[in-house]
């Protein structure tokens, strides 16, 4: 089963749509594996935005996902990594269609609520940055 990883970012946090965020990939039939509010360390968030290295925004982007805390999850299910990114919305929440995560809740493409893995590669990555292997559970879902 594919699992992603998915990570409600400070502006999310403060804004108080974190419950809202679960809500929406529980009710589309995702199982969450693994939970945590955290605050992101800089050795950690330049880890997880490595390839943006080079970018000119990229102290910002480190400055603001350890500014306050995120809430890190893992969410597992058919067609996941893909289907989370269409309900999350294009990166800029301007661009954002009404529906999404981002096109509902955000405004800024440096604050736009959420993470979401963007490859099969990555998800294993930021997983494993994340989280450690007893934090994830396995279940089967009854329905
Ligand atoms: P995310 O999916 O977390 O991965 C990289 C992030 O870079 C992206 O979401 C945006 O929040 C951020 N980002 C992309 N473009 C810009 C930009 N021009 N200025 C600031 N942040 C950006």
């Amino acid at each position: 089963m594919e699992r992603t990883f998915l990570m409600v970012k400070p502006d999310g946090v403060q804004r108080g749509v974190i419950g809202e965020i679960v809500a929406r990939f529980e009710r589309k039939g995702f199982q969450l594996v693994g939970a945590k509010l955290m605050q992101v360390s800089r050795e950690l968030a330049e880890k997880h935005y490595a390839e943006h290295k080079e970018r000119p925004f990229f102290g910002e982007l480190v400055d603001f996902i350890t500014s306050g805390p995120v809430f890190a999850m893992v969410w597992e299910g058919d067609n996941v990594i893909a289907v989370a990114r269409q309900m999350m919305g294009k990166t800029n929440p301007q661009e954002a269609l009404p529906g999404t995560i981002r096109g509902d809740f955000g405004l800024t493409v440096g604050k736009n609520i959420i993470h979401g893995s963007d490859s099969k590669e990555s998800a294993e990555r930021e997983i494993q940055l994340f989280f450690k292997e007893e934090e994830l559970v396995s279940y089967s879902k009854l329905m």
